[in-house]
């Protein structure tokens, strides 16, 4: 065989190959549920200096694919495919990465050929993150956040566990319905309830005295209950014309802590403030009077608890009534600084507010 046409050979068969890769890539088994992954970075996504690294490595630099390789069962329950939606730590969410993530979330569940979306996530913000789209998402199909504890390098590290059951149980007929779900350390907890309550145990995320709503056994979840709060496609916030979410701060009550923050977030132009109090939320008189001043602009204030459970009783430790207040129920303080943000694109009538507090 002469030089050319030995190398017209060796190219039409690099063709080939590569042509079958891509064709074997993409092969989607049947029967099984198209689960598509977002990364968004976190933990998950961290990688260490040593495989003893579980404090000071460094967070988001694992990309979607390597996560996917990293766990070849992922094959056996799901057609898996995953998007890169960004590559950061969860500390650095913002609402405009919440509108974006919220608009792929909702393009991809409305196609035929998608079943369910899981979400990597970094721990820190993921509640938030999970009880925004929990508001958000209009179908009906499974949405799975998951995050990890320890880095992708570590001993025993729990992301790609994590990614299984979230994999399997995006995939799952039992997960319709449920609303957006966090799965971590086997317990599947709703969007709504859960909470980070521990820096660094892997059985971290907790939906404290309310409970999980079930686990994960072998890849296949069992449901011992349901939320009883509107979400998803029950909910009346749709974002798909949102540009931007209406500010709203959090001012944290606790001994001698004055009316300084809440100036401040008023001089910025917020339109609501959400009170962590003391106890069943409870504002000291400095504080107080600093809100019904804010109230008096036309800010929206919501008396939520720092205590981390219980629900904040409407004209308990405040005449809410009077001084036109609305309450958090158990909703914890970051939880009600979102649904505030969402009620207050649709409306600023306080008691309208006080409802969706009820229902959501
Ligand atoms: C983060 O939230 O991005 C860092 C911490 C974690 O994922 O656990």
């Amino acid at each position: 065989m002469n030089r050319r046409l030995l190398a017209s050979f060796s190219a039409i068969l690099s063709l080939v190959l590569v042509a079958h890769a891509a064709v074997a890539a993409q092969a989607v088994q049947a029967g099984l549920p198209n689960v598509t992954i977002l990364a968004t970075g976190g933990t998950i996504a961290g990688t260490g200096a040593t495989s003893t690294t579980t404090v000071g490595y460094a967070v988001a630099t694992v990309a979607v694919q390597a996560l996917i390789d990293a766990v070849p069962a992922l094959k056996v329950v799901a057609n898996v495919h995953g998007e890169q939606v960004f590559q950061i730590a969860s500390e650095n969410m913002t609402c405009g990465h919440w509108l974006k993530l919220a608009g792929r979330v909702n393009e991809l569940l409305a196609r035929d050929d998608v079943d369910g979306i899981v979400i990597t996530h970094g721990t820190d913000t993921l509640e938030e993150t999970a009880y925004f789209l929990n508001l958000v998402i209009k179908s009906d199909k499974p949405v799975v956040l998951i995050g990890a504890m320890r880095p992708s390098t570590a001993i025993s590290a729990d992301g790609p566990m994590n990614l299984f059951n979230a994999v399997s149980l995006a995939g799952s007929h039992e997960a319709v319905g449920r609303g957006v779900l966090v799965c971590m350390n086997d317990q599947i907890n709703g969007a709504r309830d859960v909470t980070k309550t521990d820096t660094s145990n892997l059985d971290t995320f907790r939906s404290r005295e309310l409970g999980f709503l079930g686990f994960m056994q072998a890849g296949k979840p069992t449901f011992y209950r349901s939320t009883t709060r509107r979400h998803t496609t029950q909910t009346e916030f749709d974002v798909h014309e949102v540009k931007e979410l209406p500010k709203v701060g959090v001012v944290y009550g606790y001994a001698d802590y004055g009316r300084i923050a809440i100036d401040a977030f008023v001089s910025a132009g917020v339109k609501g403030i959400v009170h962590a109090g003391v106890g069943n939320g409870s504002i000291s008189n400095e504080a107080r009077q600093a809100l019904i001043e804010a109230r008096a602009k036309g800010i929206v204030v919501v008396r939520a608890s720092r205590v981390g459970g219980g629900a904040v009783a409407r004209n308990g430790e405040a005449n809410d009534d009077a001084l036109d207040f609305v309450v958090a129920d158990n909703l914890n303080p970051q939880k009600a600084r979102i649904l505030l943000a969402l009620a207050l694109t649709k409306t600023t009538d306080t008691r309208e507010i006080q409802r969706m507090f009820y229902q959501y």
